[in-house]
Order: structure tokens, then sequence, then C-alpha cells
């Protein structure tokens, strides 16, 4: 018998396939690049060939059977061939028990008294198998000696491209200015760690002073606005113009904007907060009895 699949279901299978085996090896690089990516378009292009080249070979073949075959016999022959695809389909995979049982080889095991059926498997069945030997064997090699499907290497070419996707991400989101940034609350924890790292030093963890001076209370020796929070921002952003010990942490890059706009957070609530540190360094500059 012989059964031509319609290109309508072989090409979308085909297609399938090495969509799937395309996900399975190239996923991790980019999410949607690999339906596209030239690796799986090139093997579907050779796939379709390969089967393009084998039906034409097995045409031929049918053909010539066909001349050999006498009149009559070609009858018999074309009308076990013909109806519809669907329907060889169906009697392919729901074959009549009765002939099953027919042509099979039984094995008896005699002591128990069961006959068992030597079936054959299906087609499909066993090309299914050889598949998974196939894609096994592949696996294989490339999980040993190359990139993809390796979770340590596929863990750090995503890491990479997270670091860089953060970074275009930074470049592009606008970065809190003088005029935009504002204080806020949930910003403050975070702050304060970039405090720790940047600032402690001068002017001791709890904001207290040591070589800067006290940021928790009511004097200023530096104000260059009106607004408490601004002024934070604003120093931090510039620097002292009177001692460059305090240098400007945003003109030159140091610190970036938003960062800023946490750490001014921070020093705005704890300049604020009714607690303050214990032992303080001594006020400098003025005091400041209204802030806007
Ligand atoms: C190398 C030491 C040093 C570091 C680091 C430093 N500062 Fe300062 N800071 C100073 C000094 C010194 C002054 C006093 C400047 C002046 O006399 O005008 C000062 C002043 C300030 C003032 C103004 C205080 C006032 O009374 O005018 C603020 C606010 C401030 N610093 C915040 C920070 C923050 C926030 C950081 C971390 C990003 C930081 N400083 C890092 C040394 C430092």
């Amino acid at each position: 018998m012989r059964y031509k699949v319609p290109f309508f279901i072989s090409i979308p299978i085909i297609f399938s396939i090495i969509l799937f085996i395309s996900y399975i090896f190239f996923s991790s690089y980019n999410q949607l690049s690999y339906i596209l990516h030239p690796i799986s378009i090139i093997l579907f292009i050779i796939i379709l060939t390969l089967i393009g080249i084998l039906e034409w070979i097995n045409d031929l073949i049918f053909q010539k059977k066909l001349k050999l075959l006498k009149k009559e016999e070609r009858k018999i022959f074309l009308k076990k061939n013909e109806g519809n695809y669907f329907y060889s389909l169906y009697k392919f995979i729901f074959n009549d028990p009765k002939v099953v049982y027919q042509n099979v080889k039984k094995i008896d095991h005699g002591f128990d008294g069961i006959i068992e059926l030597d079936n054959k498997l299906p087609v499909w069945w066993i090309h299914l198998f050889y598949f998974t030997i196939i894609i096994s064997i592949i696996y294989f090699i490339s999980y040993l000696f190359l990139d993809f499907s390796n979770p340590y290497n596929e863990y750090n070419i995503d890491y990479k491209n997270q670091l860089k996707s953060i970074k275009i991400f930074e470049k592009n989101s606008p970065q809190a200015t003088i005029e935009t940034s504002l204080y806020k609350k949930d910003l403050i924890n975070n702050g304060k760690n970039l405090f720790l790292e940047n600032c402690s030093t001068c002017h001791k963890e709890d904001g207290s002073g040591n070589i800067g001076p006290n940021l928790t209370d009511n004097y200023w020796i530096n104000v260059l606005e009106k607004n408490l929070y601004k002024n934070i921002f604003s120093i931090i952003w510039n620097g002292s113009k009177k001692n460059p010990t305090m240098r400007a942490f945003g003109r030159s890059g140091e610190i970036k904007g938003n960062d800023i706009e946490k750490i001014s957070s921070y020093v705005y609530f704890i300049n604020r907060k009714k607690e303050k540190p214990i032992k303080c360094k001594l006020p400098q500059g003025d005091i400041v009895p209204d802030w806007k």
C-alpha cells in the first residue's frame, strides 16, 4: 500500500518539529529569535528538499512497479490504493481487529495457557523511537561541547544579558534632577544602604557627623535652596563651594540622579526625625528655623 501524506499535513508537522527543536536549543539566547534563527530556517529548507526528493524517488518506483504488473493485477492494485488519505489513516490506526489477529504471530506460553500476540509495532511509533535516539545524541554532544543546553553556560549568558538590559534600562530611563526630584518615603531604605556605602566615612553611619558636619540638626553651612529636600539634593549634586572635601557626587557622574534621590530622601528623613543620635558633632553653620 502507498499512502501519500498531503502537503497541508506534512509541512505544518515538520515545521512544528523544527520549531520545537529550535526552542530547546535557542530559546535561552533570546525569547523570540529562535523562531527565525538561521539554523532553524536552513534545517527547515533542507528537510523539505530531502522529503521532496524522497517523494520523487518513491513516485518513480511506484510508476515502474505499475508498468511491470499485468492489466488485471494493476486494476486490483489501483483499487486497493484509491480512497481518501484520512480514510487510509483511519484504517492504519484502528486496524480491523479481524485482520490483526489473523496475521499476527502468536506466542504460546504453554505452561499457563496464555496466548500472547506478537504484534508488529506501528511504523510511526518506531520512527518516533529513532527520533528520540537521534535527539538524545545531539543533546548529549551539545551538552558536552557547546554553550547551549548546558545550564551553567545558559545561566551565565542569561546573567550577562540581564546586566546588559539593566544598563540599557538605566540609560534610557530618565534620571532624577534637582527640578524633578521629590522626597519619597519608600526610597529611604535604599537610600540608607547607599548612604552607608558613600557617605558614612565622613558623616558617620547615623549622620551625626565626623569630618563632615552633623546632618541631623538644623544648622547648615550651605543653604542653596529654600526647600530642605532640594537643598540636600543640590549639595550632593554640586558639592560644597566652600569646602571641596564635600565633592560634587552628581555632576562628576560618581552617583546617578536616581541614586541621589534615594540618598537625599534618607538624609531628609534622618534630619526631620524627632529622635536624634545621642552623640553629635557640634553645630556648624547657621540655624535655619523654617524650611519651605
Ligand atoms: C570625604 C568626606 C565626605 C564624604 C564622602 C561626603 N561628605 Fe558630605 N560633607 C563633607 C564636608 C567636609 C562637608 C562640609 C562642607 C562645607 O563646609 O561646606 C559636607 C557637607 C555635606 C552636606 C551639607 C551640610 C551643611 O551643613 O551644609 C550634606 C547634605 C552632605 N555633606 C551630604 C553628604 C552625602 C549625602 C554624602 C554621600 C553621598 C556625603 N556628604 C559624602 C564631607 C564629606
